[in-house]
């Protein structure tokens, strides 16, 4: 494959200044070899971005935003733009997570927004789609995946852009699909951004999975076709079990 893997950590609403220790950390571990094989994020909380950038430097780590507001700068009492988020050195931030379309009532509509301002402030969106338990349940998954994508990816979007297949319900819940279904999952999901960017663009997409992801199934769901690499949640919090993770591949 011609697509680097991505591990990405999203830390959510968790991490003080104490958690830098864990960013330093994942460095001791992120050395040459694993370099060469996968490229690893972190997305901790905004409020240590700034602080994290020397530490993720010297580690070669990424930094990421968790949303962005869909404009650059203005009366938004609360957002932080993009801009922002590319000024104080991030290089992705991730858009529609699920907990912000059930928490916060994001559409996909307002999902492509972030996704076009994150790319015209420079920045790679990690773009999150994925069905809840009833709409798998409903034998909807595909259906709902499908609309999402095209909902919300920008149509005119470079390959660089970044895709997290992440089902609702295994999102913190210890629970993930079967190797099957995420096969099937990701070898659509692939189609489908296709079908939205055009012009083989969607070869160089990584698509990645989340949800649930630890040490002990990494290895199993990041073998799959067409999955380019981890969002990883609950277990990027601490170096050790992020770390393993990445291992996996
Ligand atoms: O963005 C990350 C996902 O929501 C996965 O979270 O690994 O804690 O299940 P989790």
């Amino acid at each position: 494959t011609p697509r680097r893997p991505l591990v990405a950590g999203n830390w959510k609403m968790n991490g003080l200044l104490a958690s830098l220790a864990e960013i330093a950390a994942m460095g001791g571990v992120y050395d040459a070899p694993l370099r060469a094989r996968l490229e690893l994020v972190v997305c901790p909380p905004a409020t240590l971005i700034g602080m994290a950038v020397d530490i993720a430097t010297q580690a070669s780590i990424g930094l990421g935003g968790q949303d962005c507001h869909t404009a650059p700068a203005g009366a938004h009492t609360g957002d932080i733009s993009a801009e922002m988020l590319k000024d104080i050195g991030a290089a992705y931030v991730i858009v529609g997570h699920s907990e912000r379309r059930a928490g916060h009532g994001e559409t996909d509509a307002l999902v492509q927004e972030k996704a076009a301002a994150a790319l015209r402030a420079g920045l790679t969106p990690i773009i999150c789609v994925g069905e809840t338990r009833a709409e798998r349940d409903a034998g909807d998954a595909l259906t709902v995946v499908g609309a999402q994508i095209a909902g919300s990816l920008p149509a005119d979007a470079p390959g660089s852009i970044v895709v997290a297949y992440e089902p609702v319900w295994a999102i913190g819940t210890g629970l993930t699909p079967t190797v099957a279904d995420v096969a099937q999952m990701h070898a659509f999901a692939r189609e489908r951004v296709e079908a939205r960017l055009g012009g083989g663009k969607s070869a160089s997409v990584r698509i990645l999975y989340g949800g649930s992801v630890k040490p002990s199934n990494a290895r199993d769901l990041l073998s799959v076709a067409n999955v380019d690499g981890a969002l990883v949640g609950g277990a990027s919090l601490a170096a050790k079990d992020f770390m393993a993770i990445a291992d996996a591949y």
